[in-house]
């Protein structure tokens, strides 16, 4: 059988991986996120919700869809005993530790951003992830502003096949430095996320498209809705 991967995007930071065996949710934000194209409960099966921070527009509707499909929590060591606390199984991990998983290989990364969870508590350091499922290796950023370090992320675990990374500015990395981040992981494909969502996160994809090309690299519009098929 070959393998393949195919990313389907929900809006925001939310993106469901699926190799035709398993299935794996990043950031479900869908409640109160004007541009979900589903609702938390369309999940039947999902083998994994994967949670980059305790920010509310990340973690979503975790809580519902992973008592309702049983899926794993993966996450920080504070994120999962968050989760854990209120019924969910996960499993915790911690920034640079890498992991094989039945569905595939989870390794956390580090993000610059905040951990805060539902009701202001601290619920450790924010993370990045880098996803290997069918084949493929896919970095999400979470949420981050630009660091050098990226370029370390693309070398350990290049070469990456995608890079999802935030532009909308004012929270996190905008068009510019996510252009940049591009440049450093050296992915293959680059994706934007994590803008138009709000007010305060307006950006234009299209830039960012234009700016990683000036910089030799490939970078495509998913909007939310879409799949992008590894093939
Ligand atoms: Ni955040
Ligand atoms: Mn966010």
């Amino acid at each position: 059988e070959d393998e393949m991967l195919n990313l389907r995007f929900h809006g925001h930071s939310c993106w469901e991986l699926d190799d035709g065996t398993h299935r794996v949710l990043i950031d479900p934000f869908l409640t109160g996120n004007p541009l979900a194209d589903v609702e938390p409960g369309v999940f039947e099966s999902l083998d994994a919700i994967v949670v980059t921070h305790g920010h509310g527009d990340h973690l979503g509707d975790s809580v519902e869809i992973a008592k309702r499909t049983g899926a794993l929590v993966v996450s920080n060591f504070e994120i999962v005993n968050w989760f854990g606390a209120r019924e969910c199984q996960g499993h915790p991990m911690h920034i640079g530790g890498g992991r094989q998983f039945p569905f595939g290989h989870i390794k956390f990364t580090i993000a610059h951003h905040g951990s805060t969870g539902p009701d202001g508590e601290p619920l450790g350091n924010p993370m990045g992830v880098v996803l290997s499922m069918g084949g493929r290796k896919v970095y999400h950023a979470g949420d981050t502003g630009l660091f050098l370090d990226m370029q370390l992320i693309g070398e350990m675990s290049g070469p990456l096949d995608v890079a999802l990374l935030p532009i909308g500015d004012n929270f996190t990395m905008g068009v510019d430095d996510a252009a940049k981040a591009a440049e450093l992981l050296g992915a293959r494909v680059n994706i934007p996320m994590h803008y138009d969502t709000f007010d305060v996160i307006q950006a234009d994809p299209a830039e960012f498209v234009d700016k990683v090309g000036r910089t030799g690299g490939t970078a495509v519009i998913v909007k939310p809705g879409q799949s992008y098929e590894l093939p």
